[in-house]
């Protein structure tokens, strides 16, 4: 079953509590939240206050993804700010202590998840699937919404879904850039579960119409 999480940086940014106030009105799962540090990827976005008083005007999950050189830090100040379930994507590319971290998400009642660059081979996580069950398969170059979504990427979601298949672990496969209506039935068909969706919410006028048709369009 897809779950849709509208990528905050898409919106009109000056203007969050009135999308919030519509978005509240459709079946999202949560509001996906792009951390960026200027470093790990080429522009910066949110810190600790604004995901805090963003986590106070909503009681759903929030998918953080972490688009930062230290990681570990970004975990130790956020976690405390999370609402449960909430998702805390952090980047393969970053190096850092993935089990550690994990384990200290998932006591604090969030998801542990690894991303991955679209020129990352999906393989270099496999080593870490017994104990982080999400998988972020980004579809652009991390760093800005609006991008096209790069297909070479689907190969990816393929190739995990089988090694999940041959050796019986359960990952949830969560995608983010460039997901649209055009493409989210094939990506759901394949077995991305969890869409995180900027332009292709927040381009529309009518942001509960388009939600309503995404979300009827990944029917599997
Ligand atoms: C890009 C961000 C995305 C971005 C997606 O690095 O991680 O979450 O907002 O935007 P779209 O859906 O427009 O590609
Ligand atoms: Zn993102």
């Amino acid at each position: 079953m897809a779950k849709i999480y509208p990528s905050l940086m898409a919106g009109d940014i000056l203007n969050l509590q009135r999308e919030i106030e519509v978005l509240e009105k459709s079946d999202i799962a949560g509001y996906h939240i792009d951390i960026m540090d200027d470093h790990f990827v080429p522009n910066l976005t949110w810190g600790k206050m604004f995901v805090e008083a963003f986590s106070k005007i909503t009681k759903k999950p929030l998918w953080v993804h972490l688009m930062v050189d230290d990681y570990r830090r970004w975990v130790d100040l956020l976690l405390p700010v999370l609402n449960a379930n909430s998702i805390v994507s952090f980047h393969f590319e970053s190096k850092n202590k993935f089990r550690e971290t994990s384990s200290l998400i998932e006591k604090n009642n969030c998801i542990p998840s690894i991303a991955i660059k679209p020129k990352t081979p999906v393989e270099e996580v496999f080593p870490f699937l017994d104990v982080i069950h999400h998988v972020l398969v980004m579809s652009v170059e991390p760093g800005f919404s609006g991008q096209p979504f790069l297909p070479e990427v689907i190969s990816k979601v393929e190739t995990l879904v089988s090694a999940c298949q041959i050796n019986g672990s359960r990952v949830t496969i969560g995608m983010d850039g460039g997901i649209k209506e055009d493409n989210i039935s094939m990506l759901a068909q394949k077995g991305v579960e969890d869409f995180a969706i900027g332009s292709g919410i927040f381009k529309y006028e009518d942001r509960v119409a388009i939600i309503k048709k995404l979300y009827d369009l990944s029917q599997v």
